[in-house]
């Protein structure tokens, strides 16, 4: 039986050649994968993830997500705005991350799309709140799914291997040329790890190049692999036409240099790239992730290091959240632990 879709995006998505970028930088063939308008009132990687693990909570009776993730999580603001999408709750354990106003508007959001919100001081009061959540939640009889953080599981990142599947074919299409190499922000893997799988499954030699971004519980190539081969292993038990490979964990391609100071903590490099996206592209992007990816894109692309066409993943929605809400609240409105963050 196929794997159950709950449709909350809109595919496939555009690609589109970066022609003043270009220019700019004297490079030939710089392309990039329009993530950013995946869904709605969400676009970006999370909708393409949340519809399998949304219809997955919906077939076992769930009724509501719980997730966790920084207080900016981009992943949990995803889960709560599809969950509403579902007629589901949302719940979301929070653990601090440096402040700016992208993450004083993402937990305002979050209040706005109506998640219950708790905040944990370390990943271990993030695992020993959610435990606390769920089994109160069972007690309940109102049983609540666990989304991993990052929407990355096995049953995730197959999204993401049918997105490699979606470029493949439009490369087939001849919408561009085949990618040297693909450059996406890496932090919970499963972008990463479904494009790895999705290129090879549809026979591309193209590299996935994955921007570390998070210090935080890194991924390493080995977990890349595994969720890679996991993703495709559900597939293919689901009937699924893919062929049975293994992805090797010395296939996985990390690049570490753009983390600078950590996880949510904006790099100059990445400020410079946010600034030249906007520019000459027309192209919005965050700090934490896609200024960072893109800055290793830019480099890779003034390098000629990877060859010739090399192609960005916006895994960033450009889609405004506000759409969907009528009023953005106070941050006096939202639970007490969360006013800190207005000090
Ligand atoms: C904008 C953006 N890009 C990339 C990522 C990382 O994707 P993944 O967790 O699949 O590695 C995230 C995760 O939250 C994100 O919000």
């Amino acid at each position: 039986m196929p794997l159950d879709r709950y449709p909350l995006t809109n595919l496939p998505t555009p690609v589109r050649r970066l022609d003043a970028l270009e220019r700019e930088i004297g490079a030939s063939s710089l392309w990039v994968k329009c993530d950013d308008r995946s869904g709605g009132p969400y676009g970006g990687n999370k909708p393409r993830k949340l519809e399998y693990l949304v219809a997955d909570a919906l077939r076992r009776g769930r009724s509501g997500l719980l997730t966790s993730g920084g207080i900016g999580t981009h992943h949990g603001l995803a889960t709560a705005i599809a969950a509403r999408q579902a007629g589901l709750r949302a719940a979301l354990v929070l653990l601090p991350q440096p402040i700016n106003d992208h993450v004083r508007e993402s937990l305002l959001l979050l209040h706005a799309y109506g998640a219950e919100m708790h905040l944990a001081e370390s990943i271990p009061a993030v695992v020993a709140r959610t435990g606390c959540l769920l089994s109160a939640a069972a007690l309940r009889g109102e049983p609540m799914a666990l989304i991993p953080t990052g929407g990355t599981s096995a049953l995730g990142t197959s999204a993401f291997v049918r997105a490699g599947l979606e470029l493949a074919a439009q490369v087939e299409a001849g919408m561009l040329p085949e990618p040297d190499a693909v450059f996406t922000a890496l932090g919970s893997g499963g972008t990463s790890a479904g494009l790895i799988a999705g290129l090879r499954a549809a026979g591309l030699r193209t590299r996935v190049v994955s921007i570390l971004v998070t210090h935080l519980l890194p991924p390493s190539r080995r977990r890349l692999s595994r969720l890679a081969n996991a993703a495709v292993r559900v597939m293919r038990r689901h009937g699924e036409a893919l062929p049975d490979l293994r992805i090797a964990a010395d296939e996985v391609e990390i690049e570490r240099s753009h983390l600078g100071g950590g996880y949510g903590v904006p790099t100059e490099s990445g400020e410079t790239a946010t600034r030249m996206a906007r520019e000459l592209e027309g192209i919005a992007l965050e700090p934490t992730y896609t200024a960072k990816a893109f800055a290793a894109f830019v480099a890779a692309a003034r390098s000629g290091r990877y060859g010739e066409h090399l192609l960005f993943w916006n895994t960033f929605s450009s889609i405004d959240p506000r759409n969907g809400i009528d009023r953005l609240p106070e941050p006096h409105e939202l639970p007490a632990p969360f006013h800190r963050f207005w000090k």
